[in-house]
């Protein structure tokens, strides 16, 4: 360093982040794509199965609503109603009753969310205090655990696996750490495990359980219509006494392919969203309203484009199972989600799933994400998005013969 450099650093100011900050690590998908970043610098042919974001366009009609807001009607371009338009509250509620026979009051039990990651983080924000417990799957979507860090809460995981059908067992959860739980994170659809719930069962029985412990219930259902061959995923809010006990989170990311566009939405108890909304009043102004109306065109426009992207997956998730199982890796179609969640090749079962996704992009180009980036449960997998082409996976195979014959190093 010269001196001229030396001179400047002694000027920086320096600053720790918050504890709360520090004790996380990289966000998980920051990581992978500095493991891109390196594999498109080595001028590798990258095919990037890494996050769930999807490639597939926003529908037409939905964009076209977004063009023509932004064009013709200026006073869209305003603060919106931090809440949600009361047309977009309606939509919500409407879609509601027409889907899953579940009764919202627009007024105040609905609102719209910066995307539902947002909602998420806010809730946990709403809600704890330093030290507050809250049930957690492990593994989880990231914002369910690292939203309740941040907010200075500490997640109790309840682990999901093979052996509980990635559904968690509320009885093996010790009743003091129940009675002080404030809120419970759970996701069917689930990511990344793909687990899905077959009825309201397990619903049920939550429903009684937050009843006797005193615990909000907090469903993310991002992945309601990513289902398969007439697989129905119920909603939280469908279950006689949910409104009572908690919310669903819900986002246009993955059914309209509208991941970055940030719009999601709230539904459930009033009690429950009052903090939230509260909250969000001095964070943020709301979505867009232009986006707000493009959200409304996709909730009650065509649905086949719905239906056309579920195919779409649907044609790639069975390209890659069946030629992962010629190849000698195991693989099983899930009933929903755009994930695989799949063990480690067999040859490399004594491999951290973190250094796996490490070794496969260096050597094939091919990104995915390590089990243990979404809690210490998912060591020993990794999550397969088919969110690229379907050409492309005519070559991902090949690479993976190749990577898995070849064995680790
Ligand atoms: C389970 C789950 N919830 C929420 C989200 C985030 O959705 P949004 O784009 O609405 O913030 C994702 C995104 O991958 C997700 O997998």
């Amino acid at each position: 360093m010269n001196t001229n450099e030396e001179e400047k650093k002694k000027n920086v100011v320096r600053v720790e982040a918050s504890r709360k900050l520090r004790q996380l690590p990289p966000y998980l998908f920051g990581a992978i794509d500095v493991l891109k970043r390196d594999a498109y610098r080595k001028k590798l042919d990258v095919i990037d199965l890494g996050m769930g974001n999807p490639d597939l366009p926003t529908p037409k009609h939905i964009v076209e609503r977004l063009c023509d807001t932004v064009l013709n009607h200026p006073n869209t371009h305003r603060y919106p109603q931090a809440k949600g338009m009361p047309k977009f509250r309606k939509t919500v509620a409407d879609w509601y009753q027409k889907r899953y026979a579940v009764d919202l009051n627009p007024e105040n039990e609905v609102m719209s969310l910066v995307g539902s990651k947002e909602g998420i983080a806010h809730m946990c924000m709403a809600y704890l205090d330093p030290g507050d417990t809250v049930l957690v799957t492990n593994p989880c979507y990231p914002v369910h655990r690292d939203g309740v860090i941040l907010a200075g809460g500490v997640p109790y995981d309840m682990p999901i696996n093979e052996d509980n059908n990635f559904i968690p067992k509320l009885e093996d959860v010790p009743t003091d750490v129940a009675n002080r739980a404030k809120l419970m994170f759970l996701n069917y659809p689930n990511n990344p495990t793909a687990a899905v719930l077959e009825d309201t069962a397990f619903f049920e029985k939550v429903i009684e359980f937050a009843r006797d412990h005193n615990i909000i219930v907090c469903h993310d259902f991002a992945y309601s219509d990513i289902t398969y061959d007439g697989h129905r995923s119920p909603s939280f809010l469908e279950v006689p006494g949910a409104k009572d006990v908690g919310v669903e989170f819900h986002s246009l990311s993955k059914t309209y392919n509208m991941a970055g566009w940030r719009v999601g939405f709230v539904g459930g108890g009033s009690e429950f969203l009052k903090p939230l909304e509260k909250l969000k009043s001095y964070l943020d102004y709301g979505v867009f309203t232009a986006i707000q109306l493009s959200a409304i065109k996709a909730l009650t426009g065509p649905q086949d484009c719905v239906a056309e992207s579920v195919k779409e997956y649907r044609k790639r998730q069975i390209k890659l199972v069946e030629g992962l199982n010629k190849i000698g890796w195991e693989a099983k179609l899930p009933k929903a989600t755009m994930y695989l969640w799949i063990r480690l090749p067999e040859n490399f079962r004594d491999m951290p799933s973190l250094e796996f996704a490490e070794l496969l992009i260096e050597e094939t180009g091919i990104a995915v994400a390590p089990g243990i980036g979404f809690g210490a449960y998912g060591e020993g997998y990794v999550r397969v998005a088919v969110v690229t082409n379907f050409q492309r996976f005519h070559d991902a195979l090949l690479r993976l013969r190749e990577f898995i014959r070849k064995g680790p190093p």
